[in-house]
């Protein structure tokens, strides 16, 4: 195996600059080693967050290992599930924090998935205005993507991520065996925000994909590393050119997203899970970029074949085209009156459109949902 000067043993660093600061990503770190490796940032009080079925696994032992390195620790254990994104967790998690006497420097530690990296980050960056964050995310969606990049976010009774702030973490600890416990649909779906990466950025992560469809469906540790270490790479590039979302470059990692949101909300948000409606909205965008004449067929075909090979739903049957219609209309109200759409211009570029009419869209979305 090449080894470059970051890697130490099993373990590699992929550094995120972000100001004048910046942080490493550590993938393939094993948990059984975090205790001693978080002495870096002085031993004293720690909160860690994360959610029940995640503590059974991994919580507990871990904060033994923790109390035994000298940490003083306290813990939230959260029900799993997006419902615990939420105003009301949050008020109770700053109780639990006043009641575990955190101060300015206490650590927080995040163990688990999205939804728990983004409501501790909400918290990291609101209690106290701001405590240290250390994010261990266990989803792989969380390793490549929600844990990186600063962005945290609660859902509001409003809508979905409605509050949240930039607050980026210390360290971002990828432990890849924990991925060996995901139920099937979760790991999926994290496998669709990696053949994202590939598409909007990395070609050769996309052939990766390809050649490796039977080892990613095993969770071959391999191509697991190889393959989280690329779209970590590709999240990097755009969140580093575009820290605070306003330049527009980040939204290269919203392919597939505007058709999936559509989606999800339209399902009410229990019909699929984020990276299934994303594998659909991938195609669907793909096919809107084919028609236009910005993609070669040959391309969208290549993509569409890929997301079958992974098992993911090619067609959305049941699901009301005029429900995805409005969701996608509701963005429309908040970006002056059009739907930005990213869309692929070649496996690994993209080109931003915001030109897509109405009746354009319903043709397309007519294709996949029905
Ligand atoms: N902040 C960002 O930039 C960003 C980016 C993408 C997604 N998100 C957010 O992330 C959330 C989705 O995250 P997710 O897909 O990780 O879902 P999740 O956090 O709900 O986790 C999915 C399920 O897997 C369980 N789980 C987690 N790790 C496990 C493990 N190792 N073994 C067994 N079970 C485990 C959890 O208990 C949960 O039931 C959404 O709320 C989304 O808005 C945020
Ligand atoms: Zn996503």
């Amino acid at each position: 195996m090449v080894r470059n000067s970051q890697d130490s043993g099993n373990e590699s660093e992929i550094r995120i600059k972000s100001g004048r600061e910046s942080y490493p990503v550590v993938i393939g770190g094993r948990l059984d080693d975090l205790a001693g490796r978080l002495s870096i940032f002085g031993v004293g009080r720690l909160f860690l967050i994360t959610d029940r079925r995640v503590h059974e696994l991994y919580g507990a032992k871990l904060l033994r290992d923790l109390s035994g390195a000298g940490w003083r620790t306290a813990a939230a254990v959260l029900p799993p599930g997006e419902r615990t994104k939420s105003l009301y967790r949050l008020e109770r998690l700053y109780a639990a924090g006043v009641e575990a006497g955190l101060e300015r420097l206490s650590l927080v530690l995040a163990l688990g998935g999205g939804v728990v990296t983004d409501l501790a980050g909400f918290f990291a960056a609101t209690f106290l205005r701001g405590l240290p964050l250390v994010n261990v995310p266990t989803t792989l969606l969380g390793q490549v993507d929600a844990a990186i990049g600063g962005k945290n976010g609660l859902n509001l009774p409003a809508g979905k991520n409605l509050a949240g702030t930039f607050y980026q973490p210390r360290l971002v600890y990828c432990d890849l065996d924990t991925l060996a416990t995901l139920p099937f649909r979760d790991y999926r779906s994290g496998l669709a925000e990696i053949i994202k990466c590939g598409v909007i950025r990395d070609p050769d992560l996309f052939d990766l994909m390809e050649r490796g469809i039977d080892g990613f469906k095993r969770r071959d540790p391999y191509l697991l590393r190889r393959a989280v270490t690329a779209a970590v790479r590709v999240k990097r590039a755009l969140v580093e050119a575009d820290p605070l979302e306003r330049t527009g470059l980040r939204r290269e990692l919203n392919f597939g997203h505007t058709v999936g949101h559509g989606l999800e909300k339209a399902g009410g948000y229990r019909r699929f899970r984020h990276g299934e409606a994303v594998a659909l909205g991938m195609l669907a965008e793909a096919e809107l970029a084919r028609r236009r004449g910005l993609l070669a067929s040959a391309a969208a075909d290549r993509l569409g074949r890929l997301v079958a090979a992974y098992g993911f739903r090619t067609r959305a049957a049941g699901c009301p085209l005029e429900g995805v219609l409005s969701a996608l209309l509701h963005d429309k109200k908040k970006q002056d009156g059009r739907v930005k759409f990213v869309l692929p211009a070649a496996i690994g570029r993209t080109v931003t459109c915001d030109d897509v009419a109405q009746a354009e869209l319903a043709a397309v979305l007519k294709i996949f949902i029905n």
